[in-house]
């Protein structure tokens, strides 16, 4: 790691002396595999994580203490207190480079609440990147992403975007290579949250009782299905061992899957642990078109159009 902080340095000599602001996307999985469960509390994933555009963006500005703000999605649901992941995340960044953890942080959330869009591992991601651009700390994009590993299993791949395999328990981030393609995707966004840890849960209950899917297993047939560049052939390989788990605790979603297939979406899968519902579909206008008639049809909160990959958090 590099760029410790001195004291006798001159704050403004180093970093931004004016706001910097950060854009981070919302995370679907392709591929989730789930593994059995370890003994340090994580089941081992095989998957493939996707960033999309739907952002949350985060502004860190020069302070004499840390403070957190927020609008938009969630905004007074959330602690903003030492629990909350972004204040979290500036503290592990100013543990790690041995500077104090001074700023003043303002986050506009679009990403939802525990709905299975990585929304609160984003805003950790942003975090970091936006504190290292402030503080001038001058960290390597794996260097954050190796602080990012221990404020959750998400946050790396939220550092990195783009379309990547996770492994271990989804914090090893390896970039998937293939030539550019956009994928045209509809979230369906529920009412309310899921617990990931009750949903990880009611898959290991729903396996010890016999009544889940077989595992979807590896992630050959993705991977192959991204290099081919046809959603009709991506659509037929998206999976989701989690979903069983989010039908068991919110059966609703059955009709918003059932809803998307009828409006003529390639494929839905549950997004995450849940409840997002995420759709392919063959082009920008049929995601229009496929939003709309999922809207009308008034079996989610909102659904909104995203495009993917796009970038991990980045200075804007
Ligand atoms: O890593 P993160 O804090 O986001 O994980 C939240 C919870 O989700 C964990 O405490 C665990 O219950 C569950 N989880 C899991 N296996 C994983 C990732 C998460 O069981 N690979």
């Amino acid at each position: 790691m590099t760029g410790a902080w001195r004291p006798d340095e001159d704050d403004q000599q180093r970093g931004a002396s004016g706001p910097v602001r950060v854009r981070v996307p919302a995370k679907i999985n392709l591929h989730l595999g789930v593994g059995p469960l370890r003994a340090d509390g994580y089941h081992e994933l095989n998957t493939v994580y996707h960033a999309i555009s739907i952002h949350d963006e985060l502004t860190a500005r020069r302070g004499d203490t840390l403070t957190l703000t927020m609008e938009g999605e969630g905004a007074g649901e959330l602690a903003l207190d030492d629990s909350n992941l972004v204040i979290r995340a500036a503290r592990a960044l100013a543990a790690q480079t041995g500077r104090p953890a001074h700023a003043r942080l303002h986050l506009r959330k679009q990403i939802p609440l525990a709905g299975g869009l990585a929304g609160g591992s984003a805003d950790a991601a942003a975090t970091l990147v936006a504190c290292d651009a402030l503080w001038g700390t001058g960290l390597s994009r794996d260097d954050l992403a190796a602080i990012a590993a221990g404020l959750g299993s998400d946050v790396p791949f939220l550092v990195h975007g783009g379309t990547a395999l996770g492994t271990g328990r989804g914090e090893a981030v390896s970039p998937v290579l293939v030539r550019p393609t956009s994928w045209h995707w509809v979230v369906a966004i529920a009412d309310g949250g899921l617990s990931t840890p009750e949903a990880y849960r009611e898959l290991d209950r729903l396996r010890d009782t016999g009544d889940a899917p077989a595992p979807i297993g590896s992630t050959d047939a993705l991977l192959a299905a991204l290099r081919q560049r046809d959603p009709a052939v991506l659509a037929a390989v998206l999976g989701n061992d989690l979903q069983a788990a989010a039908l068991s605790m919110r059966p609703t979603l059955a009709a918003t899957l059932r809803a998307g297939a009828a409006a003529g979406a390639l494929a839905g899968i549950v997004s995450g642990s849940g409840p997002t519902c995420v759709f392919l579909t063959r082009d920008a206008d049929d995601a229009e078109r496929v939003a709309g008639e999922l809207t009308a049809a008034g079996v989610c909160r909102q659904a909104r159009p995203a495009h993917g990959p796009v970038a991990g958090a980045r200075v804007c």
